[in-house]
């Protein structure tokens, strides 16, 4: 075959110079036609959308085409000429055409409509389905988003470490790291295992949050970001929990309450405006094919301003409600951890918006927030959203050393790794704030998608690693 430089299916999809000879590269998505002509819906992941690519069977045998099925990879030479068919501008007229892989009818993908739960069962075949693909492009500019967001707003990417001794939500969700042999545990006389003999001579997890290490650069550099992943071994088998996701955690120094409801409600709008902006024919699919009310709700978010409202008026609004006759699962008092059904009624029946929740009661959040002047409360700022329920962690930190050391007894925190945390508060100590926003969660508000396990490639979950 005569070698003709590859353009990517999103670029020949662009052109208008009918007449050139153009060379495609992808795999076959269906082929159907008569006894004149075959059609080829080719698709390269370049795009959503596939190139046609037009067979005269007056030029090439059966033989030669027999092996062109569903799911096969084949390079196409061929003139690129206007389309006369409805769907698409231009198509390819094959001159020449090779298989490079053949793809028999084992092929899992041959059927459409497959369900998403069967295609988990082959996600190391599904980014070749269009939703997946749509989704897998669209995951990746919400990353290229994530980045020119901080950038130009001159934060600095940071890396804090995946291996870690502290456990930064305190809620004991680590998963342990270790190179003992567990077979064969050395254990003092009280029974406890004795890690010196472990790697790092003592006991070692996958980090649940950057955001300690996170604090420390933003006493330093003023305004830091982590993009990683981010591990939490908790028995959660929901449609929106992970034990392995990614996590945005931008910190701020000389942040306020009010400073800091400012970023996590500009900075998600920028990812939205980015993926309505840059994702737009894998938004239009989406739309279409997963959820009808997609792109009104993203472009509903980008105009409206989000609600700010206070735990304590949360709490009477939900209150109210139930005397008012709305049921919920879980009993509604102040002080109640909100689950996510008095999360969604509060944003999707009350308010009909995003709404940034704040200063919780100090014991149902972590022992780092800032505490109010009421001695109940603490300056949490979560930000809730449709569909989703809480899209973002945030809080103003309690800077002062006393007032984090006694939270850091009352609740019992392991503080023996953590001296260097306290440093911040003794060195310069100054106020602070910062998020974390959940990829996968931001994920499942852009797309429509309705399970977190099909917003990542391979969704780690209890008793489920594969691939
Ligand atoms: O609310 P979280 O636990 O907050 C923190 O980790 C803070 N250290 C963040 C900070 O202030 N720097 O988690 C933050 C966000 C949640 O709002 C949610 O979007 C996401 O992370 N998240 C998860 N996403 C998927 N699977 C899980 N198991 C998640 N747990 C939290
Ligand atoms: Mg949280």
């Amino acid at each position: 075959m005569e070698k003709i430089k590859r353009t990517k299916v999103v670029d020949l999809l662009q052109r208008n110079d009918y007449g050139s000879m153009v060379n495609a590269k992808g795999w076959v998505r269906t082929r159907r036609g008569n006894k004149q002509v075959n059609f080829i819906a080719l698709n390269d992941g370049s795009t959503i959308n596939n190139i046609q690519i037009v067979v005269d069977l007056a030029n090439f045998s059966e033989e030669s085409l027999k092996d062109i099925t569903t799911g096969a990879c084949i390079s196409v030479n061929g003139e690129l000429t206007a389309s006369p068919g409805s769907g698409q501008a231009v198509e390819i007229q094959a001159r020449e055409i090779e298989v490079l892989g053949t793809c028999d009818n084992t092929y899992p993908l041959q059927k459409k409509g497959c369900s998403m739960e069967y295609l988990r069962s082959i996600a190391h075949l599904r980014p070749r389905t269009n939703t997946f693909g749509a989704v897998l492009r669209i995951r990746h500019n919400m990353a290229i988003a994530i980045h020119q967001y901080f950038h130009e707003r001159g934060f600095f990417y940071f890396h804090t470490p995946i291996i870690t001794a502290s456990d930064c939500e305190g809620a004991g969700q680590m998963f342990q790291v270790t190179t003992m042999n567990l077979y064969d545990l050395k254990k003092d006389e009280n029974g406890s295992i004795i890690y010196d003999s472990d790697f790092f001579g003592k006991q070692a997890s996958l980090t649940v949050s950057g955001q300690l290490e996170g604090e420390l650069a933003a006493t330093a550099l003023g305004q830091i970001y982590t993009f990683g992943p981010t591990f939490r071994a908790e028995n959660s088998n929901t449609p929106r929990h992970l034990a392995e996701f990614w996590m945005v955690e931008p910190e701020v120094a000389f942040a306020d309450k009010d400073d800091l409801m400012d970023l996590e409600e500009d900075f998600i709008k920028y990812c939205v405006r980015w993926a309505l902006d840059n994702c737009k024919d894998d938004l239009e699919f989406l739309n279409k094919m997963i959820d009808k009310g997609l792109l009104e709700r993203l472009q509903s978010v980008v105009d409206t301003e989000f609600v700010r409202l206070p735990y304590t008026e949360g709490i009477s609004i939900l209150e109210k409600a139930v005397a008012n006759g709305q049921k919920f699962e879980f009993p509604v008092y102040w002080g109640c951890d909100l689950a996510s059904e008095h999360e969604r009624y509060l944003v999707e029946e009350y308010f009909k918006k995003p709404v940034i929740m704040t200063d919780y009661p100090k014991e149902i959040k972590a022992f780092y927030m800032k505490q109010n002047e009421d001695g109940k409360t603490v300056q949490g700022t979560d930000v809730l959203f449709p569909q989703i329920g809480e899209i973002i962690g945030g809080s103003v930190r309690e800077e002062n050393y006393d007032k984090l050391m006694t939270r850091i007894e009352e609740m019992n925190i392991p503080m023996k790794d953590m001296w260097w945390y306290l440093d911040t508060r003794r060195y310069g100590s100054c106020p602070h704030a910062g998020f974390g926003l959940g990829f996968e969660r931001l994920l499942l508000f852009v797309t429509g998608m309705s399970n977190i396990r099909d917003v990542i490639p391979f969704p780690r979950t209890p008793r489920n690693a594969e691939f």
